[in-house]
């Protein structure tokens, strides 16, 4: 499939003006509790991890993390399996992970219970993009950006077969297979 001209579904513009939004609601509601650690999931948050942290106006300290699914074939199972840790140690710190898509939920429910056995002093959520009529299972974005339906999306850090990362926007493209 061919998706060096994708559908523009949010302009750069779109993006970063919702991006400048979060990073003020986020900056407000940690003011009082010092440092926060954003904690990036490789590899499709890197873009929009960026852009967030050099918006927020609190002390943060960045970690990167990254995990895979667990497939059957080549059919996701809903399992989810670390494969690089965060540097850090997070035990009495802010956590926020920084997704930049939640779909069926099971990266972020495997994350959000992973990383609260680490004993943190809190753990959030924002994601960048929801597909809420997607989710298998439940889980709480507590700073999202926009909700969207189920359609194959790149750009801003997300790919379609490791390409369209580097898009500056994101676009709607449809695999060969569907
Ligand atoms: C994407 C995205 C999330 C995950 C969400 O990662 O970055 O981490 O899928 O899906 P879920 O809600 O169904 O669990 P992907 O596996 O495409 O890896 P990548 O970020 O390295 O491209």
């Amino acid at each position: 499939m061919a998706i060096d001209t994708p559908k523009v579904m949010l302009s750069e513009e779109q993006i970063l003006q919702r991006v400048d939004e979060l990073a003020v609601e986020i900056s407000k509601d940690y003011a009082e509790k010092g440092e926060i650690v954003l904690v990036g999931v490789l590899k499709g948050a890197f873009i929009f991890l960026a852009d967030l942290s050099r918006r927020l106006t609190i002390p943060r300290h960045i970690e990167f993390i990254a995990v895979a699914s667990y497939e059957h074939g080549s059919v996701p199972t809903g399992a989810v399996r670390l494969v690089m840790d965060v540097r850090a140690s997070i035990e009495d710190k802010h956590v926020l992970i920084v997704e930049d898509i939640v779909d069926t939920g099971h990266t972020l429910h495997y994350l959000i219970d992973m990383l609260k056995t680490r004993n943190p002093a809190s753990v959030r959520t924002c994601a960048l993009l929801h597909k809420e009529h997607n989710t298998d299972v439940e889980v709480n974005v507590d700073y999202l950006g926009f909700s969207i339906g189920d359609e194959w999306v790149v750009g801003y850090g997300l790919d379609y077969a490791e390409q369209g990362r580097s898009f500056p926007y994101i676009g709607s493209v449809q695999p060969d297979d569907q």
